[in-house]
């Protein structure tokens, strides 16, 4: 039995669906448990470039059931959209299950999502995706989200319809936007129950019967782990926890059943939207950084925040989400550096520090770094340990050591084959 968790160790962006593709191409399934189409995943393979919102990134492989799990939030107009990508590539969706029990992103999500931003003042933005993941998990921690299986209960959807629409209407109200009409949305419902009905399914049996039968079976985090809900950087978090810890309640296997949780993490920081980012370099190292790495969302398509690798964040990441492999990425956007910095401690009134604190104290942070002299040799090709220059490998051994976790894989470009595997998960 194999059930591998492959989770963001940083901010996000750290290549999961890159990862995550490579495995899938052994994997029965792959399940995403949380988020929704905030994800921008990018998957570079032999069928083209994609940037999955919503599709498990084990969508290439055909024999690999991809499920929407059930602590996901749906947005099937996006998703229809994102299908009709993928399979314009050639690639069949016909093995793509959604749980009935995950949350819709209804419109007027994405609505007051901009709305709730726009109120704040611009030092104190989260800078969202916009696209409704805060007010949708708001919905379905107030107990009055619309489930992804009510689309197919046309009278029980309309009683849970007048319900939430009326919260959402007084919202929109208190920002002076017009309401939202209940018989427009319901026959959006009706239309998104036509085109993913057929999708809709209790994934329990599916799953349940998957990892008992000893298949192997990788969860798909969203987003990273210094932006989950309860260990980032609160307020600046998603509304969703991207740590391994929440994979088998989102997806619906027993936490006993993981046998691997994967880390994933660039070779440095990057962070898109607000909040503390402690070795964010405003400098043209920064810029350097952005440019070599195309640090530009996948989503958004806003620039990404860039600085040095943080070793107080990845060790805080390996406690909570117990890694016990790290897939190290972009470590050819390093290649050309002179010398490159890690982050070892933070430096918090006068004192030296080797632990991820709070919000608060972290905006005050400054970061200790340690310099290593870059490696100036092209990895691109590299497909093995031994084909990594010696101070790359050097460079990696501190990662590892920093995380005390051993690595699995470096990744040395976006695509698919650019992989040194050390470790194939078996
Ligand atoms: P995710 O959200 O964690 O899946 O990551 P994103 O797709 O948002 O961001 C990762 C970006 O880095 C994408 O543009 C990938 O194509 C790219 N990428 C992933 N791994 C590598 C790598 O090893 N080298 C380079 N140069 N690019 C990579
Ligand atoms: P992947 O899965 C990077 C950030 C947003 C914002 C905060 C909350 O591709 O790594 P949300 O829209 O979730 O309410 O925004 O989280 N954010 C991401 N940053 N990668 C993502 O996804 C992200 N999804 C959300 O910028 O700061
Ligand atoms: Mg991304």
């Amino acid at each position: 039995m194999s059930v591998t968790a492959v989770v963001g160790a940083q901010w996000g962006d750290e290549g999961k669906g890159r990862v995550v593709d490579w495995l899938a191409q052994r994997a029965d399934m792959v399940i995403r448990f949380q988020g929704g189409d905030n994800a921008g995943h990018t998957v570079i393979n032999d069928h083209g470039t994609f940037k999955l919102h919503m599709v498990p990134s084990g969508v290439f492989n055909p024999d690999t059931a991809c499920v929407v799990g059930t602590g996901c939030v749906v947005n099937p107009d996006n998703l229809l959209v994102e299908l009709a990508e993928v399979e314009a590539a050639g690639v069949s969706t016909a093995n793509l299950w959604i749980s009935n029990r995950a949350h819709l992103v209804m419109p007027y999500h994405p609505r007051l999502d901009g709305l709730q931003e726009r109120a704040l003042s611009a030092g104190r933005r989260i800078g969202t995706t916009k696209r409704g993941i805060g007010p949708a998990y708001t919905d379905k921690a107030a107990r009055r989200g619309i489930r992804v299986g009510d689309l197919l209960r046309p009278a029980w959807l309309r009683e849970r319809l007048e319900r939430a629409l009326g919260h959402a209407n007084d919202l929109l109200a208190r920002y002076g936007e017009e309401p939202d009409d209940l018989a427009a949305l319901l026959a959006t419902c009706a239309r998104w129950a036509e085109a993913i009905g057929p999708r809709i399914v209790d994934t329990h049996p599916l799953v349940e019967s998957a990892v008992r039968g000893g298949k192997h079976v990788l969860l798909e985090g969203q987003l990273g782990v210094m932006r989950d809900l309860d260990w980032g950087i609160y307020p600046y978090v998603t509304s969703s926890n991207p740590t391994a810890a929440y994979a088998p309640a989102g997806a619906g296997i027993p936490a006993t059943a993981i046998t691997d949780v994967i880390g994933v993490v660039k070779a440095y920081s990057t962070s898109v939207g607000g909040g503390p980012f402690t070795c964010e370099l405003h400098d043209e190292v920064g810029q350097r950084l952005r440019d070599v790495g195309n640090e530009y969302g996948a989503t958004t398509g806003r620039p990404r925040r860039c600085g040095w690798f943080d070793g107080v964040a990845i060790r805080y990441a390996a406690w909570l989400n117990g890694f016990t492999g790290l897939a190290v990425t972009k470590l050819d956007v390093l290649d050309d550096f002179e010398s490159i910095q890690i982050c070892t401690g933070y430096l918090l009134d006068g004192e030296t520090i080797a632990h991820v604190p709070d919000t608060f104290d972290q905006e005050r942070c400054t970061p200790v770094y340690e310099t290593w002299p870059g490696w100036r040799t092209p990895t691109v090709e590299a497909r093995r340990w031994d084909d990594l220059p010696k101070l790359a490998r050097a460079f990696l051994h501190r990662i590892s050591e920093l995380a005390g976790v051993p690595i699995r894989f470096v990744s040395v470009g976006a695509e698919r084959a650019q992989l040194v595997v050390l470790d194939p998960l078996t």
